[in-house]
């Protein structure tokens, strides 16, 4: 079993800024866990990117898995706040991260084209007016509120997937069933021909969460 990350360097205060790991976090963990032999002996990745790291929990978690120095883990949030703690949390753990400020992957394409071995999104899913998305400036509220179907960031985010992903890639993406994870697999299957599976799926509280995988038919 491997642990979960330390995050004893993070304060109270911290997590004002920055979103504190919870269940859906913890149900990534579960699936990167689930798949750590396939990760490990399969995919044997060289680039590794977690889209809105928050606190740096999950990507520290699959540095601990693929071993330090194995892969390069880059990381990006749009709250600066958080890409300093992803940062820390690394060090914490002894696992070198890579953070960087920007939205989605702005900057990293093209060159990250098609290069990208394994790629994570637990992205801000819960269902709100768009209103509430875009006119917040709350930090911790932006880390959470997903607009319309919970779907505004996602949909943003998965024409980026395709360009993203290598041949042998896989994404991990966390998703709510108001986000209609059916509808997600769809776009996914016929705009660009990723095959996808339900990895887990868990209740908690009153909502359903699950973790989707895609990949490329190529495998
Ligand atoms: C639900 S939290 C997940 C945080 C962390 N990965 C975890 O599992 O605990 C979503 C994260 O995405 C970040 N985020 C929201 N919109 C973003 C965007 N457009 N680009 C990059 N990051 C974004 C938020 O700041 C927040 O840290």
């Amino acid at each position: 079993m491997i642990p979960t990350p330390d995050l004893d360097h993070i304060s109270s205060r911290d997590y004002e800024h920055v979103y504190e790991p919870a269940e859906d976090t913890f149900l990534l963990l579960d699936a990167l866990e689930k798949d750590a032999e396939f990760l490990r002996n399969e995919i044997k990745p060289c680039i590794c990117l977690e889209i809105g790291s928050g606190t740096g929990c999950v990507s520290t978690f699959l540095g601990k898995i693929l071993g330090d120095g194995t892969a390069l883990l880059i990381c990006t949030d749009i709250n600066p706040y958080a890409n300093a703690i992803t940062n820390k949390t690394g060090c914490h753990n002894s696992i070198q991260l890579e953070p960087i400020t920007t939205n989605l992957v702005n900057g990293l394409l093209p060159r990250l084209y098609h290069s990208i071995d394994i790629l994570c999104f637990n992205p801000p899913y819960v269902v709100t007016t768009s209103d509430d998305l875009y006119s917040s400036k709350n930090i911790i509220e932006k880390a959470w509120a997903g607009g319309i179907d919970g779907r505004e960031i996602i949909d943003k985010a998965l024409p980026l997937v395709n360009e993203l992903l290598s041949d042998k890639g896989v994404f991990y993406l966390l998703l709510i069933s108001e986000n209609k994870p059916n509808e997600v697999r769809e776009i996914m299957k016929n705009n660009y021909n990723l095959q996808s599976e339900i990895l887990f799926s868990r209740l908690a509280g009153r909502e359903k969460q699950l973790i989707l995988k895609f990949w490329r038919n190529t495998r």
